[in-house]
């Protein structure tokens, strides 16, 4: 009699135990709701964050280029041809540093953080994709070339038109949402630095010229690309092996 008895509470328990799971569960899914909705995941808060914000840091950039663009266009007609490729290199090196700090850091933290930027995100990208085709054909050509002042200035123009989007548009809606921007900017800094001066720039340096290399030897742009990500993952696996090590 003992036996059922202890028998049967042995059971309510067990039987109470799948609503008492649930209950758990279901605060546990609202706490981390609510953790959720708060505040920043992935980049991690900062109380020591120093330097400028993340937008201002991105309108720095903005004016930088455009600064650029201005001079080429100023002085083209008068230019050398070293002086040319000397600043084409600048301006292409610093689209592609901005660009990929909004890629990696920027426009990935926003779409986190905020409901309604996804669509102007996407285009975005893809006027990025336009830039980097621009600043590929203008990396392998040459200033004795016939398109290569209309290159600068379609790319000028383009890049124009998408700094305006970007700071008359999202970035207004950014800095309304609250979200922590100066320990964005400080992340964002420090990967540009990364990028401008560290063992990365390098090995893209060294890319870069092998495949100038293959441009001036007449291979094939389709040849080049395949040869491109080749080095890239040869790179990669040489970084992670040395980080094994
Ligand atoms: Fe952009
Ligand atoms: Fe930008």
């Amino acid at each position: 009699m003992q036996r059922q008895t202890h028998s049967k509470a042995s059971s309510t328990r067990k039987a109470m135990k799948p609503a008492m799971a649930a209950k758990a569960n279901n605060k546990n899914m609202k706490a981390a709701t609510k953790r959720a909705k708060s505040k920043p995941t992935s980049i991690k808060k900062s109380s020591s964050a120093k330097g400028p914000d993340a937008i201002t840091l991105l309108k720095d950039d903005h004016k930088d280029v455009a600064a650029l663009f201005r001079e080429y266009d100023a002085g083209k007609d008068k230019m050398s041809a070293a002086r040319k490729e000397k600043l084409t290199e600048k301006i292409c090196e610093e689209l592609k540093i901005h660009m990929q700090i909004e890629e990696e850091i920027f426009y990935p933290a926003i779409e986190e953080q905020m409901a309604d930027v996804e669509e102007v995100v996407g285009e975005a990208k893809v006027e990025h994709k336009t830039f980097k085709r621009l600043i590929r054909d203008i990396d392998s050509g040459s200033p004795a070339d016939e398109e290569f002042d209309s290159d600068v200035k379609v790319l000028s123009e383009h890049v124009e038109h998408h700094v305006k989007e970007e700071e008359e548009e999202l970035f207004p809606k950014v800095r309304k949402s609250g979200m922590d921007l100066k320990t964005l900017g400080t992340a964002m800094a420090k990967r540009k630095k990364e990028l401008k001066t560290g063992k990365v720039a390098k090995d893209r340096a060294t890319l870069d010229a092998v495949i100038n290399t293959c441009v001036y030897q007449r291979i094939n742009l389709r040849q080049i690309e395949k040869l491109r990500s080749g080095l890239c993952r040869l790179v990669e696996w040489q970084k992670s092996r040395a980080k094994g090590a």
